[in-house]
């Protein structure tokens, strides 16, 4: 770190008095916790509303198979829906939806909920039961929020897949999940222009290849024209004709909720899994908390898509099981123009923004002048989640977007913790730009190293979960062994979290990334696995190797390592092997695993035992000086690689 980050993450900000006296989350929260761990979270869990209540907090009997609130019964959209219109909330907002190209639309809680009830019965008559999984493959409208609860309404078990991602990504997941429905829209609106989605469905069932589906629902979003087959139905057709009257039935507090899909360290995505009432609950304690939320008065905003984790907790489930009033925006935030995310806080008076560090540095080196076109003064409260924000994007969120005057809480978790498990509370800590601070409470977590002893001294270790907690992820479908494998076996009853980090003299905690085979780019995961794999797919490539190199702007960035096959060096040398390599990465997985480069190279350094260094390659895709070569099997291959790129291969 240089002085001047130094000097900027040694600055403190305590929250000012007034702020801290009306705080939704008090300290009194850590020291409940801390006195009966158990009974603090089903106090939690019981702010919802349970149609049986639960008797038995946690059963961890078949650790790490976790059950919470085991023997209580609920439905987890009646939470999010039907009970705050019971309550006379009915006319509260709970969406403001604003599309890319400036069309909008306004949810109250009851217009919400008969959508829902409707979305469930017309699921319920394509023959969708509980226990069933449907996929969703949406742009960020209201029908993406409607189809989820809908799903979660009737018991059954929803997969969202981003729709960044390819036809093969898409045929992948829903196969591995075997989905009996398909929700997708023509397209939706991305970057000033209409962007199809549809045909990637199309691509992916066709030729009987995803055989479990039956039938796709079509929400009608640009009217651009598409291809039709006989299982397609439109949604409007389908709502249209669909009942208004739905009674949401009580569901176990384990039912299945949803999978969603994660990079590992292997090739194929994890589904993992997560349930009803351990999950509602500490969606919507984390949501009230971190953000001092004010259902009645404020206007909350996550920009994260519905396709990643932060768009399920913190989009759909945990602002409604909240009754919050939520800002739901389709674009991207430079279409149409590069202050569109600021007219649209100016607009609603958002007061509380989540979103992520990769943004908040293209917003900088964009410049001040931007926001500052824009009255910001609603904001109160600022979030920042998916990657380690560094000290200095986090002064310049706080000074340029949040006027000097809002917290912002820095929110480590994962997919598979299914909701923020570390961050500081607004009313309560004291603020330190760049660390995400201190385990909420009700969560413990250690930083051990190798031999799980807790580190010393700011040294650097294995982040780790040492107990339970209720949004934990049930496992990954289909493959009870990956999930043993990949989180508990590295520590003996530990959960291990893929990062490292450390703690600081005052007990904070820094988190430093990945110190597995998973990239962060631009807060979103990607194995490097997966990519190897799409490329070896290519019939030039023969050997791959996929490093993260680090990236101002993205965090990180994909940077491939590839060997052409002998009898295709001509043709791809004829060609333009990156682009073509890139392309390909892109339309095997999506946009945002295309890499940054594609070097080409005549050998790949490798252990004895044939492991990839990926650390020598990352030295190179970084331009640094490669580090120790003494474990190679042939320490002379960093100089083949390193010469062939000096000698002018493009890259
Ligand atoms: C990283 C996103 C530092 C981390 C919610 C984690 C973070 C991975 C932070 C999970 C943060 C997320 N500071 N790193 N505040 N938040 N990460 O599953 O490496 O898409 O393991 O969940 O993102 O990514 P995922």
């Amino acid at each position: 770190m240089s002085n001047q980050a130094d000097a900027v993450s040694s600055r403190r900000y305590p929250p000012t008095s007034e702020f801290a006296s009306q705080a939704t989350g008090q300290a009194s929260l850590y020291e409940e916790a801390k006195a009966d761990r158990l009974s603090f979270w089903a106090d939690q869990a019981n702010q919802l509303e349970w149609h049986k209540p639960f008797t038995k907090t946690l059963d961890w009997s078949n650790a790490p198979f976790a059950q919470w609130f085991t023997d209580g019964e609920l439905n987890v959209a009646y939470n999010c829906l039907d009970r705050h219109v019971l309550a006379g909330n009915g006319d509260r907002i709970a969406l403001l939806f604003e599309g890319e190209p400036g069309d909008t639309d306004t949810y109250t809680y009851r217009v919400l909920t008969t959508a829902v009830k409707k979305a469930a019965n017309v699921m319920t008559d394509l023959g969708i039961s509980a226990g069933d999984r449907v996929a969703i493959y949406l742009p960020m409208i209201p029908e993406a929020i409607i189809s989820m609860l809908a799903v979660a309404r009737i018991g059954a078990i929803h997969s969202v897949i981003f729709g960044g991602f390819s036809a093969e990504a898409l045929h992948t997941r829903i196969n591995d999940a075997k989905a009996s429905l398909v929700i997708t829209a023509d397209g939706g609106y991305r970057k000033g222009k209409a962007s199809a989605l549809k045909p990637a469905v199309d691509d992916a069932l066709a030729g009987g290849h995803c055989p479990s589906v039956e039938n796709v629902l079509v929400v009608k979003r640009t009217g651009e024209a598409i291809g039709w087959n006989a299982h397609d139905i439109w949604w409007h057709d389908a709502m249209a004709a669909a009942s208004d009257e739905h009674t949401a039935e009580a569901f176990p507090a384990e039912q299945p909720l949803f999978i969603l899909y994660t990079s590992g360290t292997t090739g194929t995505p994890k589904g993992i899994l997560h349930t009803s009432g351990g999950y509602l609950t500490q969606a919507a304690y984390t949501h009230r908390n971190v953000f001092d939320l004010k259902p009645e008065t404020d206007v909350y905003w996550c920009t994260a898509d519905v396709g990643w984790i932060t768009g399920h907790s913190y989009v759909a489930y945990g602002p409604l099981a909240n009754g919050a009033t939520q800002v739901l925006y389709e674009g991207t935030p430079d279409a149409p123009h590069a202050g569109r995310w600021w007219e649209v806080i100016e607009k609603y008076g958002v007061t509380i923004l989540y979103t992520a560090p990769t943004a908040i540095r293209s917003f900088m080196k964009t410049g001040r002048e931007i926001p500052d076109q824009f009255n910001l003064s609603s904001l109160r409260v600022l979030g920042s989640v998916g990657e380690p924000i560094n000290p200095e994007a986090w002064v310049w969120y706080r000074d340029v977007i949040g006027g000097g005057k809002c917290p912002i809480v820095d929110t480590w978790w994962q997919t598979e913790t299914g909701a923020i498990m570390i961050s500081p509370l607004p009313g309560v800590t004291s603020l330190k730009p760049g660390s995400a601070q201190i385990p909420l409470p009700g969560i413990t977590m250690a930083v051990l190293d190798d031999d799980a002893k807790p580190v010393q001294d700011g040294a650097a270790g294995y982040l780790t979960i040492t107990e339970p907690w209720p949004s934990m992820l049930r496992g990954i479908w289909g493959n009870p062994d990956r999930y043993i494998e990949a989180y508990w076996s590295r520590f003996e009853g530990i959960y291990f979290a893929g990062d490292g980090a450390k703690l600081d003299e005052d007990g904070d905690l820094w988190v430093l990334g990945r110190v597995d085979d998973v990239m962060n780019v631009s807060g979103h995961r990607l194995s490097t696995a997966e990519i190897e794999s799409a490329l070896v797919g290519h019939p030039w490539v023969a050997e791959a190797a996929v490093v993260g190199a680090s990236d101002e702007l993205t965090g990180q960035a994909v940077v491939a390592f590839v060997i052409l096959r002998h009898s295709h060096v001509a043709e791809a040398e004829a060609g333009d092997v990156n682009k073509v390599l890139r392309d390909h990465v892109s339309k095997e997985i999506g946009a945002i695993a295309r890499p940054r480069q594609v070097m080409v190279v005549s050998e790949l350094p490798k252990t004895r035992s044939g492991k990839i260094m990926r650390r020598l390659l990352r030295d190179v895709a970084e331009n640094r000086e490669i580090g120790d070569v003494t474990t190679l099997a042939d320490s002379s291959v960093m100089n083949l690689i390193s010469s062939k790129l000096a000698s002018g291969a493009k890259d």
